[in-house]
């Protein structure tokens, strides 16, 4: 069954854009009607993506754009570094791309954060647009204007805010998508709920078989419901001043574990999946949540494929990993909490509290 089209809109006043998720959309010129046009596309893709929705998306662009030009990357997260980055301005330069020039991310978060940070730098700013192709990208990464590259000592730690144009979610491009990547996903769906949405969590845990089966109408109301939260906490704070920390929830542990493996060991949803089990874990010990509101978290993770033992880096190694958080606040490390079913917040948690949390959640 198709699913029907919804906007939700980041208002951010004259930066305010819209989302537009539903089926038959990538490919259809109409989608970017009210895009300015006129210049040159640039579509910003990877080896995996561009040949399957490529020139689909280039055939759109053509009757609004006077140039069409697709630069592939390498795929993978231990390419969101800065030589890849600056392979988009090779090409860009090589293409004779003026400041007219808007680009297109296509691919899942890897391609998004790369190009929103390429678009931010090309020429001192040029606009793009997120078409994102997979269910993490989706329901966060395309979402918000966090951009950035890697660095070895530390994930996103080089980037930019920049609100895209518009953001297109098309859920027939996750008929393609890997198992594995979209149980990656599903870790970023589940954690609107703990932080935001109590009903969201229960329907959660009533339609996760459907998701899992990539029912069409089950993954357009988890996406449209996730924006939703993102565009509510983003047009309120959207440069991390507070409130948005609350979307970081399970991402302390999971940037640890990460970088620690080496990036593109775990997928990043994975990560998030077992540090949401982790700071679920850190949120009863510092006597916030009842001990059965975190099982229920954890069950769901389980029961989403995600993994729920964190691997055995050792207390240290996590506890320096974590310290260069962007959340650490002079250098004390800062943690996502639950603080009541649907709502969470910032706090600092006694070390010996996350020590034990990591001694028991390794394998
Ligand atoms: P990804 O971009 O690496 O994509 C996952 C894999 O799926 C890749 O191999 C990709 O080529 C492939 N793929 C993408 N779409 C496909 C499709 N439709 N069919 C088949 N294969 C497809 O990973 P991701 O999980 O999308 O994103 C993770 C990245 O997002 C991380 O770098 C993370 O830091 C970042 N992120 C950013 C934000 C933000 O707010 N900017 C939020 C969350 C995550
Ligand atoms: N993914 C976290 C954020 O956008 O703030």
């Amino acid at each position: 069954m198709s699913a029907s089209k919804h906007h939700v809109t980041i208002d951010l006043d004259d930066r305010s854009y819209d989302i537009v998720i539903g089926a038959e959309l990538l490919g259809n010129p109409g989608t970017y009607a009210r895009l300015p046009g006129g210049g040159c596309a640039a579509i910003v893709s990877n080896d995996t993506v561009a040949p399957l929705f490529g020139a689909r998306l280039a055939t759109a662009l053509r009757g609004r754009y006077s140039q069409v030009i697709e630069i592939n990357l390498p795929d993978g997260e231990a390419h969101k570094d800065w030589p890849t980055l600056n392979r988009i301005f090779d090409s860009l330069l090589r293409a004779g791309s003026d400041r007219k020039t808007t680009l297109f991310a296509l691919g899942g978060g890897v391609i998004g954060d790369m190009t929103g940070f390429a678009a931010a730098c090309y020429m001192r700013g040029v606009p793009y647009v997120q078409v994102p192709t997979t269910l993490l990208a989706q329901v966060d990464s395309s979402v918000g204007g966090k951009t950035a590259i890697n660095h070895a000592m530390g994930k996103n730690m080089i980037g930019v805010f920049n609100q895209p144009l518009l953001v297109v979610a098309d859920v027939d491009t996750l008929t393609t998508l890997p198992q594995r990547e979209l149980v990656a996903g599903l870790a970023e769906v589940i954690k609107y709920g703990p932080i935001a949405d109590d009903a969201f969590f229960a329907w959660l845990e009533q339609n996760l078989d459907a998701l899992l089966l990539r029912d069409t109408q089950a993954l357009a109301h988890a996406i449209r419901r996730a924006c939703e939260i993102k565009a509510r906490v983003v047009s309120q704070d959207e440069r991390e001043t507070g409130l948005r920390a609350i979307l970081n929830f399970g991402h302390t542990f999971g940037h640890a574990i990460e970088a620690g493996l080496g990036y593109g060991s775990w997928l990043h949803g994975e990560a998030v999946g077992c540090g949401m089990v982790m700071a679920a874990d850190l949120s009863v010990r510092a006597g916030l949540i009842e001990p059965v509101y975190a099982a229920r978290i954890e069950r769901l993770v389980q029961r989403a494929g995600l993994p729920v033992h964190a691997p055995a880096l050792g207390i240290e190694r996590y506890q320096q990993l974590m310290r260069v958080d962007k959340k650490a606040d002079a250098g004390q490390t800062r943690f996502v909490l639950i603080e009541a079913p649907g709502r969470a917040g910032l706090h600092h948690v006694p070390p010996d509290l996350v020590a034990d949390v990591i001694r028991l959640r390794t394998q």
